[in-house]
């Protein structure tokens, strides 16, 4: 059981498309997943109803009766896996999304704004975890990164600073592609609709990589020392 978030405080990273992508991709192979939604525009539900072979994932909505920690704990009973989509800024909400988490995502575009907001999202997963007191995986991912052989100096210059800064990146990255642009309304996923394709391909890489987080961090020991 999984609880994995995409958070980013700076707008427009890539936190709904990764979570769409994600759920279709335990969808794909076979995983119960449901979803949480806190992004303001309710993306995931509209996006999932228009493809059939997601159409039947639950997603919860937190509203003044049902909060965020209540959805999260229901959904963790019922399904193996849970994919939180965060609004871009920080609220009380984004903070406790994160305390409950098993995994959280910083998806990065090529941008200094990006990188200020993920090292800002970074420190409060650290807090999150403090808060917690159990261990959180967590990676920043690389967005929209070039798809040619030769990675683009920008790319490898914000690598490094963030790990100046102490923030693991993933070496997979989620490389800029139309068909991520197009998913919404052209109802093609290329998880289920072109597996094996190269979309679907570098995405399972990013799967396998975030998977193999999790197992880390479940393999460490319980909780954090006071
Ligand atoms: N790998 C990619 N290739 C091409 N376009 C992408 C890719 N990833 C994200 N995008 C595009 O970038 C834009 C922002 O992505 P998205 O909506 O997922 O970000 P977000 O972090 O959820 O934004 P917000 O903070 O507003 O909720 C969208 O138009 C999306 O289609
Ligand atoms: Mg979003």
């Amino acid at each position: 059981m999984a609880i994995i978030t995409f958070a980013q405080v700076k707008g427009g990273s890539g936190k709904t498309t990764l979570a769409k992508c994600m759920v279709a991709e335990f969808t794909a192979r076979g995983a119960a997943v449901a979803a949480l939604d806190l992004d303001p525009n309710r993306p995931l539900g509209r996006f999932f109803a228009r493809i059939p072979e997601l159409a039947h994932v639950e997603v919860a909505v937190p509203d003044q009766e049902r909060r965020v920690s209540t959805l999260v704990r229901d959904l963790a009973a019922r399904f193996e896996h849970v994919v939180i989509d965060l609004m871009g800024a920080a609220t009380n909400d984004t903070q406790v999304a994160m305390a409950l988490s098993d995994l959280v995502v910083v998806p990065s575009q090529m941008s200094e704004d990006d990188f200020r907001g993920g090292i800002e999202t970074w420190r409060q997963v650290e807090e999150a975890e403090a808060v917690a007191r159990r261990p959180i995986a967590r990676a920043v991912l690389m967005v929209r990164t070039s798809s040619g052989a030769v990675r683009p100096r920008v790319e490898g210059f914000l690598r490094d600073t963030y790990a100046q800064a102490g923030a693991h990146v993933c070496t997979a990255s989620f490389g800029e592609r139309t068909v991520w642009k197009e998913m919404s309304y052209a109802g093609w996923v290329p998880h289920l609709h072109e597996r094996g394709g190269n979309a679907a391909e570098n995405f399972s890489a990013i799967f396998d990589e975030l998977m193999g987080l999790l197992a880390a961090r479940a393999a460490e020991p319980g909780p954090l020392a006071a």
